[in-house]
Order: C-alpha cells, then structure tokens, then sequence
C-alpha cells in the first residue's frame, strides 16, 4: 500500500508550506498531496482553506487576496515559531521541489465552494510546463471540475474525493469518469468499499494516522492511504503487523 504525504508532512511540518514538502521530499514514500486555490491576481496558490484565518497570521479570502498581499503574511508560526518564516507557495514553488525526485503529486483543485473559473486549465499548462504530467494526479470534491480535467487532459489521472458513503461507487467513478477513488476513512470499512475493490476500483482513503486503520486497509486491499506522519506511517508499514 502507498503512501502519500498528506498536505506535505503536515504532522510534523506546517501544512501546505515548503517546509512541509521538502520533508516530504527526503522521504521514500510514493507520493505527496497539496491544495490549489486561485488568488484573486489568479496565482495557483497552495493551501486547505478558502481563507487564510487558521494557517497564518492574517484574515480573508485568498480569492479576495493578491500574490503579493498574501505573501505578507506568516503560515508557519501558528504551528509552530520554528517556521516562522514560511510563506504561502505558489504551485509552481512547490512542483519545483519535486520536479527532482521520482515523487507522485496529488493536486486537489479546491473548488467545491468557490469555482475558481479556469483553475483547471491553469494548473494543466504548469503541469505540461514542467514535464510533469505521468507523476500528477487531480483530485477534488467538485466532480464537475473532475470531469472537465480529464476531458481537457485523458492523459493526466483524475480522482474523486468523497466524504459520503457511496452507493455502487465503482459505476460512480466510471460516470464521471475518474480513474481512482479518495474516499474518507469511516466509509473505507463499509460494504460498498469492499464491493468498489473487488470491481476493480483504484481506492485511497484520507486521512490515516493510526497504525491499527493503516494495517486493517492495506489488509482490505486499498491502493494507498494520505497521512500526516508519512515517516511514521512508512515504518509502521514495513514493520508490518505484530
Ligand atoms: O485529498 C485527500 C484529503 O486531503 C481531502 O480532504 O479536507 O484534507 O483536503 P482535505
Ligand atoms: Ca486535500
């Protein structure tokens, strides 16, 4: 079972900053995951939220935001004074980092709130750009933004994310179509996940942080899980069960 670093090794690192990924980065795991949302000078920018409220020390929107105006702002401090000078990174910053290791990178494209029109196109010019398009995988919880990526781009894998308990969620991806499903770990212990499996489905569940889930869903056959101890997660996993 893979793992991917879920929003950088945002356990041990702030989530979403550079920081994060370059830890991500020095491990050997398969993959990381970030967060895109647009600003309002339309800069592919990585974090969770629609606003920057929890993860620095400023307020708003970042749809309300420029580049340089969020850039103003600490996004390491809140977790922790050791990062205190992290900054909000840029998709570009961040593909950078791992345009030099053999990494996966999960982008979700956070428009399930605001639609960030055209996002989709943006990050599928960079990810050209930078020659990145066999080790990109996109994902999020706006199905319709799902679907019009992989028209725009059959090549590039597409995933849906879901918090729901889906009913034959094998046909669901199949509808949309996604190559993969990330779904929430309470539905990764239901009927329908095991049905999904059996159907052939690509499944990984977010977000895992325990070893108990962790052995019980690579025992389930899941493809990989998203966690926030990658390093941690690693080592449980090689060990295997006791
Ligand atoms: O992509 C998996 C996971 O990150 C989805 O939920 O809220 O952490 O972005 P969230
Ligand atoms: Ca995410």
């Amino acid at each position: 079972m893979k793992i991917y670093a879920h929003r950088g090794a945002s356990g041990t690192h702030p989530e979403n900053t550079l920081a994060a990924f370059e830890e991500a980065a020095r491990l050997g795991i398969h993959g990381v995951e970030l967060d895109v949302h647009l600003s309002k000078d339309g800069e592919l920018v990585v974090i969770h939220d629609e606003t920057i409220d929890r993860t620095s020390n400023g307020v708003g929107y970042v749809k309300d935001l420029t580049l340089a105006e969020l850039r103003a702002y600490d996004f390491g401090n809140w977790f922790n004074e050791e990062f205190a000078r992290e900054s909000i990174p840029t998709l570009e910053e961040v593909l950078k980092i791992f345009q030099q290791t053999a990494h996966h990178v999960n982008i979700e494209l956070k428009s399930d709130i605001f639609p960030y029109e055209g996002m989709g196109e943006k990050v599928l010019y960079l990810v050209e750009k930078m020659g990145m398009s066999d080790r990109v995988l996109i994902s999020s919880f706006d199905h319709e933004a799902v679907r019009n990526f992989k028209k725009l781009a059959p090549h590039i894998k597409v995933a849906i994310l879901t918090m729901d308990v889906l009913v034959d969620a094998y046909d669901y991806a199949r509808i949309v179509p996604a190559d993969a499903l990330h779904i929430y770990l309470p539905s990764a212990h239901r009927k329908t996940t095991k049905e999904a499996l059996l159907k052939g489905a690509i499944i990984r569940v977010f977000t895992v942080n325990d070893e108990v889930n962790a052995h019980a869903l690579e025992k389930r056959g899941v493809h990989a899980i998203f966690t926030d101890f990658p390093e941690r997660m690693k080592s449980v996993l090689e060990k295997g069960e006791v």
